[in-house]
């Protein structure tokens, strides 16, 4: 479904924001052909754990234990995912596109990134009693989005592609990033064909220590994730990958 939204960008500060990537250390290589350039499992098990979990930016709100996250991503990355996978499970699955309007049960569809994080951060707050609940949610509803059927998010991840990350690393609303940093042997001979832009070295974000993802995760109560963290110095060798696990922040 398209889902018009009559809500300004600047709303999308209401909630937290972050981008969730993998990229290649040197040259932030992210894909290759259509599809992720390595296998790396212990990395995927960190993407579903955190992006099933707490709110992405540090915030939070009483009613967050019964909200999930959105995971905001592009359509060719949409069609990326097996589609025994999609839409991505305890997710609210938002696909953006110009030109599709529709990419089936239980995803949402905008035609841009303001439009999609506006509507994401109109959502309720916390529920009120029980008596008054359905006819205020009823209300709020036709309010803020006469058409918009997208239900309450706690959090908002980007997910890709580089189209996507790209928009969103400009967008005052994105707070984090959850990078993971891969040492390729021959970064060349990974041959990536599509790359994150390199936001590390404009002065707007700063790496935080290792001890502050374990800090942010555990806030989260993403547990399963924090243990996931090899000791600090450590990287995560797999499939003949090393790899890191990195937050950044917005100075
Ligand atoms: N390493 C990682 O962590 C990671 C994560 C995700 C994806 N990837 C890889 O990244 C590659 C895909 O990235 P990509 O940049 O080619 O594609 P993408 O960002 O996934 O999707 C691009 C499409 O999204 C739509 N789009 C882009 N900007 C938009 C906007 N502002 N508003 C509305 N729609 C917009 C357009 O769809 P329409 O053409 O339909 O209009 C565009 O063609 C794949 O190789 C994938 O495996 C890697």
């Amino acid at each position: 479904m398209t889902l018009p939204s009559p809500q300004t960008a600047s709303a999308a500060a209401q909630l937290p924001v972050a981008l969730i990537v993998a990229a290649t250390h040197t040259s932030l290589g992210i894909g290759r052909a259509g599809t992720l350039p390595w296998r790396l499992p212990t990395d995927m098990a960190l993407f579903r754990l955190v992006t099933s979990g707490g709110p992405a930016g540090g915030g939070s709100r009483p009613s967050s234990a019964v909200l999930q996250p959105a995971v905001v991503m592009g359509r060719k990355s949409w069609e990326s995912i097996p589609k025994k996978f999609r839409p991505l499970k305890d997710r609210v699955n938002v696909v953006l596109s110009r030109t599709g309007t529709d990419f089936g049960p239980g995803t949402y569809t905008f035609s841009s990134l303001s439009q999609a994080l506006s509507a994401l951060s109109h959502t309720p707050l916390p529920p009120p009693p029980p008596q008054q609940q359905q006819q205020q949610q009823q209300q709020q509803q036709q309010q803020q989005h006469p058409t918009c059927p997208i239900p309450p998010v706690s959090s908002i991840y980007i997910i890709g592609g580089a189209e996507i990350y790209a928009e969103a690393l400009k967008h005052p609303a994105t707070s984090r990033v959850f990078l993971t940093t891969v040492y390729p042997a021959d970064e060349q001979a990974l041959d990536c064909d599509t790359f994150l832009p390199d936001f590390r070295g404009t002065g707007e974000w700063e790496q935080k220590p290792t001890s502050d993802l374990r800090r942010l995760l555990t806030e989260m109560e993403c547990h399963d994730a924090v243990a996931l963290i090899p000791p600090d110095g450590d990287r995560v060798k797999e499939n003949g990958l090393e790899y890191e696990f990195t937050l950044w922040e917005r100075r």
